[in-house]
């Protein structure tokens, strides 16, 4: 009776063990075909919701010549958007986890700036809300995460350096009938399909 209860002991921390160990190892962000995502491949971010809008892209605001938002292609347009790559800001990272650090670049050129890499603007003064813009930084606004929600990914920016970030989930704002990227609202249900 002794030794059983002991065997039962091991085989109980054992399994707690295990549970531990495998909660380590978070889950791959997917891909439409059931592929974990990689660090370095070419991805269209697109929703997992039919009929609001196309494929994200780069955006100009209020006319502006360049282009430096993180947008969203309208529902009617032919242009299928602007494919990105991830790079996990941990180094020897290959496959996307969720909720890991990561960095966001469209594999685009621009005559306009020198970097496609996402980063949150500051907050607007009338509505407080942050778009996603471009341009180099190394810093806490360049990194991002993809969270998984009820079978589709969240796209979120909530750096764990920096100590108390006002975190956000990205979704959708429609500015004079330009659909932008920008925290402080609902989030947006994207998903992503390979290049
Ligand atoms: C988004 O990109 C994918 C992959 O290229 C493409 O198959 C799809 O048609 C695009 N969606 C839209 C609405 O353009």
């Amino acid at each position: 009776m002794m030794m059983l209860h002991k065997s039962l002991a091991i085989f109980g921390y054992a399994c707690l063990f295990m549970a531990i160990t495998s909660t380590a190892q978070l889950p791959p962000v997917l891909d439409t075909d059931s592929q974990p995502l990689r660090r370095g491949v070419e991805y269209y971010i697109k929703p997992a919701i039919t009929d609001v809008g196309g494929n994200l892209t780069l955006k100009s605001r209020s006319n502006a010549p360049c282009p430096l938002f993180v947008g969203q292609e309208p529902v009617t347009s032919t242009n299928i958007g602007l494919p990105v790559t991830f790079t996990p800001i941990v180094a020897g990272e290959d496959i996307i986890e969720e909720s890991r650090s990561l960095n966001i670049v469209f594999e685009a050129l621009s005559t306009c700036v020198t970097s496609t890499q996402w980063r949150v603007d500051e907050a607007e003064s009338d509505t407080g809300r942050r778009f996603v813009g471009i341009g180099n930084d190394d810093g806490p606004s360049g990194i991002f995460r993809i969270d998984r929600n009820n079978g589709v990914y969240n796209i979120v920016w909530c750096p764990a350096m920096m100590g108390r970030p006002r975190c956000g989930s990205a979704g959708i704002l429609v500015e004079n009938g330009v659909r932008l990227l920008a925290l402080d609202g609902d989030a947006f249900p994207f998903e992503f399909v390979k290049a």
